[in-house]
Parts: C-alpha cells; sequence; structure tokens
C-alpha cells in the first residue's frame, strides 16, 4: 500500500482519527510497527539510550543515527518516516541545520526531520521548512537539554513555565513545522493548545488530548531494564520473554537435548560408505 502524506495525517486531525506513532531503531523493529499498523515511525535519538548503551540522547552522534536510520527505511512501505536530528546537529546556524537535514532526507530516506525546543531552534525549523523538508518540532520536556531543564522531569507545571511551552509550540507552527511533538507536559497545556494549532500534536506525557500519540518501542514492549517514565505504558514482557528463550537454549546446550536430529544434517548412504572406504 502507498505511503502516507502529511496530507493524511490532516485528514485523521480533522475526522478525530489518533495518530499512531511509534520508534524504530533496526530493520526488525520497522517490519513490526509497519506490521502492527502505525501511522509513522519516528528514528528517535533515544535509540542512543535504547540500542546503542549511552547513557543520554547527547553523544549520539549523525552517522549513527544515520546507520540506524537507513536500516529502518529499508523496513517500511506504508508509514511516514521521521529522523530525529542529534544534539549539536543543528542548533549553531541555519546553514547546519539545512546540511543535516539534507543528509537524513539524502541518505536515509527521511520524509520529515526532527529537532527540540523553542528558542533559536525556531529559526533552524524555518530555515529547514524553506528548503524544502518538512519539519516536526519538540517541546515541553526536550532531552538533548534535560541538564538546564533540571532533568528529566515533567515541564510547564506552573503558569509561567505552561505559557512557555505554549509559546513554543506557537512560534515552532508558525515556523512551518508540521506536527508537535510535546513531552513530559500537564494534559491542560495539550488542551489550551488544541485551538490554537492548525498543525497535528502528537503527545509523549502530554495527556489523551492530543492528536496523536509517539512511544519508545523498547518501553512500550518491556524490553528494557529499570524504571520507566509515568507515561510508559507496557504491552508486552519481550525482556523476559528473551531471557526466557536465551536460559532454555543455554540449558538445552548443557544438558544436550539440543542440538537434536530435526536440527542436524546427514549424508546419503552411499556417500557415507564412500566416505569411509
Ligand atoms: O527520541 C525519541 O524517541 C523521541 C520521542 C520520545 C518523541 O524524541
Ligand atoms: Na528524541
Amino acid at each position: 500500500s502507498r505511503r502516507l502524506t502529511l496530507g493524511d495525517l490532516a485528514t485523521k486531525k480533522d475526522a478525530g482519527d489518533p495518530i499512531v506513532m511509534v520508534t524504530a531503531y533496526d530493520h526488525p523493529g520497522a517490519q513490526i510497527a509497519e506490521e502492527a499498523g502505525v501511522d509513522m515511525v519516528l528514528v528517535g535519538d533515544s535509540g542512543a539510550m535504547t540500542v546503542l548503551g549511552y547513557d543520554s540522547t547527547v553523544p549520539v552522534s549523525v552517522d549513527e543515527m544515520l546507520m540506524l536510520t537507513r536500516a529502518v527505511r529499508r523496513g517500511l512501505t506504508r508509514p511516514l518516516l521521521v529522523g530525529d536530528l542529534p544534539f549539536g546537529s543543528y542548533e549553531a546556524s541555519d546553514a547546519l541545520a539545512i546540511e543535516t537535514a539534507q543528509r537524513f532526507v539524502k541518505e536515509a530516506g527521511c520524509d520529515l526531520v526532527k529537532i527540540e525546543r523553542g528558542g533559536t531552534t525556531v529559526d533552524r525549523a524555518r530555515a529547514i521548512v524553506a528548503a524544502g523538508i518538512p519539519v516536526v518540532g519538540h517541546v515541553g520536556l526536550t532531552p538533548q537539554t534535560a541538564t538546564a531543564l533540571g532533568g528529566y522531569r515533567a515541564q510547564g507545571r506552573t503558569a509561567e513555565g505552561a505559557l512557555a511551552v505554549i509559546d513554543d509550540a506557537l512560534a515552532l507552527q508558525d515556523a512551518g513545522c508540521s506536527l508537535i511533538v510535546l513531552e513530559a507536559v500537564p494534559s491542560e497545556i495539550t488542551r489550551v493548545l488544541k485551538p490554537l494549532l492548525r498543525v497535528p500534536t502528537i503527545g509523549i506525557g502530554a495527556g489523551a488530548d492530543a492528536d496523536g500519540q509517539v512511544l519508545v518501542f523498547h518501553d512500550l514492549l518491556g524490553l528494557l531494564d529499570g524504571p520507566q517514565a509515568k507515561f510508559v505504558k507496557r504491552y508486552a514482557d519481550l525482556r523476559g520473554a528473551a531471557i526466557d528463550g536465551v536460559r532454555a537454549y543455554a540449558d538445552e546446550v548443557r544438558s544436550g537435548a539440543y542440538p537434536a536430529a530435526e536440527h542436524t544434517y546427514g549424508m546419503p548412504a552411499d556417500e557415507v560408505a564412500r566416505l569411509q572406504e
């Protein structure tokens, strides 16, 4: 079936049909997302943590993100693909932002790119859009600059804080962003923004009023160890299932139960006879 378009997302928003987005970082993840019928796939810089083992999203490089993104591209047909520009790859100038965004389109086949924060990022968004590449804004909790925000915590829980998040979202819309991700903000902010934004909002910890939702693949499938953010719902325990599977394999190798006859190749009898001559 054909690739979705931004027009399809607008149609969904107008009809009140929630837009479904999930992250993916590799080819099987992309195929799983596609088969499950999601509308959009984000190769998030959360991959720095979920698949590359960094302790934040800050260290991941453009080349690392491009490798993950290309693998996802090869597994997708219908969902829109969003590339996440990593920390340090777009902030310094409009020229840098355009150059990096173009790499995600040319080298990894992204349909859109995502950048974090308001402030100077609003100018970068305008520049990338002017260069012909659709942009997703991302406000509220912005993990690339979490240290400056006081850590990984909900944002905009005071009236002043909420107005700052709302202003950033409106400025990103004015700059031409096609979608706005709202991360870890009170549902009141999402509700206030609803009549003010023409473009769809995609929430992650932003309540039920966003036009769509996004979750990290590894979070929703229970692939990670350790505590989860309040907004994560686990729909499976793949980590437990995987550990059980690998442990069963190890046990069977040690007991001799694996490999059995059906996992073993043989030779035709005449070839065995010739071998023994
Ligand atoms: O990197 C990521 O996974 C994200 C989503 C949580 C929006 O930016
Ligand atoms: Na991200």
